[in-house]
């Protein structure tokens, strides 16, 4: 009796004493699949950073880069069972969620610029995009820049007729898959752990990237060609489980909004030099051939890729392909 009662008293004084030290901090599993010094891996690790500083601690953001939890497909699914609470997964991967929308981001030389996309990621159609999620369980927060992406390949991939026959992986999207098709190459998906390998053993030729992505997995070391061709834009929507982020207290979640706002303009402010840094440094490797093509040769790029518009349009939407093209041209 004496010993219920006294553990009685002990688990009363754990109720009514100050709770600072006895509250487990929420917790949010952050998952992706690129390198910490990414800028989506830097992105994150300041959002864990602000997080904790923001919610005074009571909020612990787990961050698991490099695909050490999930891959590509088994992360979107491990957000949905509440596995993990939040991902960033690149724009090309939202169609396995029934957001193939997303992929209007993967058109063929749909940016002129960083300008007019961030119009577009930043503006109403942005928003609108990331309220799409919102019946599948999902709450968009903030887009991530990477860059725009390079082709790679151990054969020449200077002009359209080069790429007939290749070989390429490409990230799971329609759109991507028609881009690649469209230059008479073979497209092939594949979750983003697996290419350094494939590459490396001849599974697949090429591929295509920003090149803080090419850098950061090592394909420089593994490709011989590349066209610095910017011909496509790669970036995230940063998404959250819904029931997780509904259930959140008040406070809490503005305190993350805070920490999202700060985290998305750092994560925008890296990416330019994250990339240029990593252009430069495989460069200096002398381990990859570069190509820096002229105006007249992109235009021919993006040329042999048009027919990707007529296509594709009906599958993400004619008025929201006419949207992002008259929004990211306008001055
Ligand atoms: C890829 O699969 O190539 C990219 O989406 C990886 C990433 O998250 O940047």
């Amino acid at each position: 009796m004496r010993k219920l009662s006294a553990s009685l008293f002990v688990a009363a004084a754990c109720l009514i004493a100050p709770t600072a030290w006895s509250e487990e901090p929420i917790v949010i599993k952050f998952s992706h699949v690129v390198a910490p010094d990414t800028p989506k891996g830097r992105a994150a690790e300041k959002f864990k950073e602000l997080a904790g500083k923001y919610t005074n601690g009571k909020v612990k953001v787990e961050v698991y880069p490099n695909s050490q939890l999930y891959k590509d497909k088994e992360e979107l699914e491990a957000l949905q069972l509440g596995a993990v609470q939040m991902l960033a997964p690149s724009l090309a991967k939202f169609g396995p969620l029934g957001a193939k929308e997303f992929e209007v981001f993967d058109f063929p030389c749909v940016f002129p610029n960083k300008e007019g996309l961030h119009k577009v990621t930043q503006g109403p159609i942005g928003r609108k995009l990331l309220d799409k999620l919102y019946p599948k369980g999902i709450v968009g927060l903030a887009y991530w820049d990477n860059g725009f992406k390079i082709f790679s390949s151990n054969k020449p991939v200077k002009t359209p007729a080069d790429f007939k026959g290749q070989k390429m992986r490409i990230q799971s999207s329609k759109v991507l898959d028609a881009q690649m098709r469209s230059l008479g190459a073979i497209p092939q998906v594949m979750a983003f752990s697996e290419v350094y390998q494939a590459l490396q053993t001849g599974v697949v030729d090429g591929t295509e990237n920003p090149p803080s992505n090419m850098y950061t997995q090592k394909m420089h070391e593994v490709q011989k060609y590349a066209n610095v061709s910017n011909h496509g834009y790669l970036g995230y929507a940063v998404i959250v489980n819904k029931q997780f982020w509904e259930g959140l207290p008040v406070d809490v979640r503005a305190a993350l909004d805070k920490a999202m706002k700060e985290a998305t303009v750092y994560a925008n402010e890296v990416a330019g030099k994250d990339n240029d840094d990593a252009l430069a440094a495989m460069k200096a490797s002398g381990k990859t051939e570069f190509f820096q093509p002229t105006a007249a040769e992109r235009a021919a790029l993006c040329e042999a890729m048009k027919p990707v518009y007529e296509q594709m349009s009906d599958r993400v939407g004619k008025d929201l392909v006419a949207s992002i093209q008259k929004e990211a041209a306008a001055k």
